[in-house]
Order: structure tokens, then sequence, then C-alpha cells
């Protein structure tokens, strides 16, 4: 029930903790797959990988996510080779990481001049995006650019490279949330501006509703809702009506503001770990996506 998401980094000869993340790293090849191995050993049994390139590998187009030496393919290939079918890989299937505007899609000019994000003209890259991640070596491929369409396109192109096999997890109400933040500087953004054109209105949970039914009849194995505890209405309106399994995710602010208060010695870091995970399963969620995975699944099991 538990997802551990990761980040994988080109450039780096070091882990590099993330300082709003305390204990979450930007990984190394070799640091990627220790704590891969710490992961399965606590019992957790999926984790999802984000990647970060360098820079000067970024375009407008985000090109190095459907290039198989790019660095998350990479990091598929890896933890597939080293684990097999021990666990489950979940590939984030996303161009935001490999743009050099750091928008989900691709931009263009609207006929005022603004710059808007191109819903149709992004659907054709994530399709190259998730053919080259199952080719690399992944069970899941979750798509969280919130475009429409987006479930359709990929179930479409994985089914016609013959990876039918491989599952979808649809981002599917994702809010426009500020409890990102800390999320920016782990995957070394380039946004300016915000991404409220494609994600979800904090104030509207009836569009929410609408996004995860399309999302089914389009093929989705599981709807997703993030963040987590500011949206545990949302969530419980989802587990009601949805037919396929649930995951919430726990964001890098939720993660940040918990260790924060927890090194200030205002609140117990663990018992309010436990309690928000608690919290988000009482709700309706199937899967939590959440940094403290591997914490939370060691002190499960040890009862
Ligand atoms: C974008 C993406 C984001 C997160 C996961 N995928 C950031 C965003 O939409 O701005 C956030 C995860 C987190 O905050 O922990 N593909």
């Amino acid at each position: 029930d538990l997802i551990l998401p990761m980040f994988f980094a080109d450039g780096l000869t070091e882990p590099r903790e993330i300082t709003s993340m305390p204990g979450v790293y930007q990984h190394t090849g070799d640091s990627l797959l220790r704590a891969v191995h710490e992961a399965l050993d606590a019992g957790v049994r999926c984790v999802d990988l984000f990647g970060v390139p360098v820079d000067a590998d970024k375009d407008a187009d985000g090109s190095q996510a459907w290039n198989p030496e790019g660095v998350l393919n990479r990091a598929l290939a890896a933890v597939r080779e080293e684990f097999g079918d021990d666990l489950l890989v979940m590939a984030d299937t996303c161009l935001d990481e490999f743009t050099d505007h750091g928008h989900c899609g691709v931009v263009t000019t609207d006929r005022h001049g603004v710059a808007v994000v191109d819903n149709d003209a992004t659907l054709p890259l994530y399709q190259q995006m998730a053919v080259a991640q199952a080719r690399a070596g992944a069970h899941i491929v979750s798509p969280s650019g919130m475009m429409d369409g987006q479930v359709a396109a990929i179930r479409a192109a994985l089914d016609e490279e013959g990876f039918q096999d491989v599952a979808i997890m649809a981002y599917s109400a994702k809010y426009a949330s500020a409890f990102f933040g800390p999320f920016r500087e782990a995957v070394g953004s380039s946004l300016q501006g915000d991404r409220r054109t494609y994600q979800q209105d904090p104030a509207n949970l009836r569009e929410s509703l609408l996004e995860v039914e399309l999302d089914i009849a389009e093929g989705a194995d599981f709807v997703m809702v993030k963040p987590a505890l500011p949206y545990l209405d949302v969530l419980t309106r989802v587990a009601e009506m949805s037919p396929v399994p649930v995951a919430a995710y726990q964001v890098s602010g939720e993660y940040a503001m918990i260790q924060a208060a927890g090194r200030n010695g205002w609140v117990d870091t663990e018992a309010v770990m436990m309690e928000s995970l608690i919290s988000i399963k009482r709700a309706g969620a199937n899967q939590i996506l959440t940094y403290f995975a591997t914490e939370a699944a060691r002190k499960l099991n040890n009862g």
C-alpha cells in the first residue's frame, strides 16, 4: 500500500539531500539501488522514479524523456535489472523535469500572443515517453501532467508497441497546489509561473470527479488524488465512486511540514507521520505515495 517516490539525478558524484525534504535525496546510480534495497527490505513493494537531468540536457520539448539514454530511462532500466519482478517499478510520465521552460507540456503562443501549454500537441510526446519507459522496464507508467486525453493516448501507444501489461496510474485529481513547493527543488525545476491552466482549482470538487470518470473511461488502472491530507474530502468522494483502486499522494510540502515541525520539537515526527498516513487510508486510499514509505513500512512491520 506504500509507494516510495525517488529522485535520480545526473551530474552528481554523491547523493544530495534536498534541503526542504530532510531524508530525501537526489540519488546517484549506486545510492538509488541502495535506497531501493532498503525500501524493499522494509516491505515497500513499489517505487516511483523521477529523473533530474542536467540543465544542458533540457530543451523545449523535453526530448530526453524518450531518449533511452535519458536520465529517467537509465534509472528505470537499472532498477528493473537489479530487482526484476521483486518490486514494481513505476515511472513518472511527465515532461516538466525535461523541458527548459519547466511546463508539463509543449508551450505555444495563442492568438493574443500569450504563452500557453498546448494540450493536444503534448499527447504524442507523452506517448513516446511512456513507450520508452515501458521499454526501459517500467511496470507502471504514471501520467502526472494533467493533459486531457493523456490516459487514452498512452494506453493506445503502449498497446500498439506490445506493452498491454504495463499499467497506468493516472494522476486524475491533481490540484494546482502550493504544497508542491519543495518538489521544485527536488527536481531542479525550471518553471516560471504556475500550472493553473492544466491542474485543478483547489476550490473545485465537482470537476475532479469528472476528471476521474474520464480517466477511468480512457483505461486508467488506478486513479490518484493529489495532494492528500488537504484534499481528504476529494479522496473520499473519489473512493466512493471509483471502480478501480484509488491512490493518494502525500506530497513534498506535506512531508516538509511534518519534518520541519518535528525538527523544532513542536510535534512528534513519527506519531504525526503515522497519523497522517492512517488518515489518508481512512479517507479511502488504497495506495499512498509518500516520502515516508520506507520508515512507515519498517515501523508497521516491527509491530
Ligand atoms: C509534475 C509533478 C509534480 C509533482 C509530482 N509530479 C509537481 C507539479 O505538478 O508541479 C509533485 C510531487 C510533490 O510535491 O511531492 N510532473
